[in-house]
């Protein structure tokens, strides 16, 4: 079978959730890893996110095999010359290892969200063209059973037509110290821009955006946006960071559709309930679980996904990069609406 050669970069909480995956990937040998803080390579090393991922378990064993470890990912580029450059460092840190790995001629899996600006974005995309590199982004939404069920029944079973819809998703305030370090209309709204251009097969014709911040951070941990789509329907986004601790799985979202016939909802409560004389457990079931020991769920279909487009050699007819350069451009209007207090038209 051939294999892809990947290199990872960034080996911090979901960096090892990613090199969990591809452990069991047949057609996948990971080369290389580099992360600019050596203590990411140590098993012992702590994470501010192991404190509100409820019930995530972690492969924090050592790499195994020949991989190398390096901690500076042009030299790791420039020795192994990966097929496949892997994405997981901070958020503003995607651009400027994105554009390394084209430079070096790989093909790239970025976490999302793609970049902070739509700028970014956009060189991102051209680069790659001009250099005839693939990338795929780590919406992993697009790769949850839920929403792909939900797609095909709104596009192939009903025939709705959207009126309304409405995304939340929020968090403890612990983890806006880990994703909040960017401002949340990007490292949490990309998930529910991505949801609502994807279902509604729309685009966004403008953005009215609202923030607050109680946390005295640097970027806000409140967002209400109204987006208008060109159809005409309207679409809210709400995010917070002010949910109790003891929420399952310490973070909480949900998706309305109203369509002229139909309503659909998606929540992510719990499915199995763990109930002890001390404590109450929901183990959460779709995004990353480990089951009889392996990764399973969203992440890995999207990386099983990504994994057969680079061998192949093809985009992903999943999310074509036109389309998160388009969740960018958003993100980046929501920002703006906040900063200029005012409604920004696409
Ligand atoms: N799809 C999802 O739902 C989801 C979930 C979690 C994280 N993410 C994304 O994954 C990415 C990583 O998040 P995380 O939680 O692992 O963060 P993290 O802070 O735990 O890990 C990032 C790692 O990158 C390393 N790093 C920073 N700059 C580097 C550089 N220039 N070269 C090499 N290593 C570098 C850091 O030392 C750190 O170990 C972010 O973009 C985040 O938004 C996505």
């Amino acid at each position: 079978m051939e294999k892809l050669k990947i290199c990872i970069v960034g080996f911090g909480w979901f960096g090892k959730m990613h090199y969990s995956v591809y452990k069991d990937m047949k057609n996948v040998e990971v080369i290389g890893v580099c992360d600019t803080n050596e203590n990411s390579f140590s098993s012992k090393q702590k994470s501010l996110q192991d404190e509100f991922h409820k019930d995530v378990s972690q492969d924090k064993d050592s790499l195994s095999g020949n991989i190398k470890i390096y901690t500076d990912v042009e030299k790791m580029l420039k020795e192994l010359k990966p097929d496949l450059l892997d994405i997981v460092v901070p958020e503003d840190v995607h651009i400027d290892v994105a554009l390394k790995g084209i430079e070096y001629g790989c093909d790239l899996i970025i976490e999302k969200p793609m970049t902070v600006n739509y700028k970014d974005a956009q060189k991102i995309e051209m680069e790659a063209n001009k250099k005839g590199v693939h990338v795929y982004v780590g919406q992993v939404l697009r790769f949850d059973d839920r929403y792909r069920a939900l797609e095909e029944m709104l596009q192939n079973t009903t025939k709705d037509e959207i009126r309304h819809i409405t995304m939340e998703r929020n968090f403890q305030s612990k983890s806006h110290l880990v994703y909040g370090r960017v401002h949340p209309a990007y490292s949490c709204l990309a998930h529910d821009i991505d949801l609502t251009l994807w279902l509604s097969k729309n685009k966004v014709k403008s953005v009215s955006a609202f923030a607050n911040s109680f946390l005295n951070r640097t970027y806000p941990d409140n967002i209400v946006a109204v987006l208008e789509l060109e159809n005409g329907s309207l679409a809210t986004l709400q995010n917070s960071w002010h949910i109790a601790q003891k929420c399952p799985y310490g973070f909480e979202f949900s998706s309305k559709i109203i369509t002229n016939k139909d309503v659909f909802v998606i929540k992510n409560e719990p499915v199995i309930h763990n109930w002890s004389n001390d404590t109450v457990d929901y183990p959460e079931l779709f995004f990353w679980p480990k089951i009889n020991g392996k990764v399973k769920g969203a992440l890995k279909n999207e990386l099983e996904h990504y994994v057969q487009c680079a061998l192949e050699k093809i985009e992903s007819p999943i999310l074509p990069l036109s389309e998160v350069v388009e969740i960018i451009k958003v993100a980046n209007a929501i920002e703006d609406s906040i900063n200029k207090k005012e409604k920004i038209i696409l």
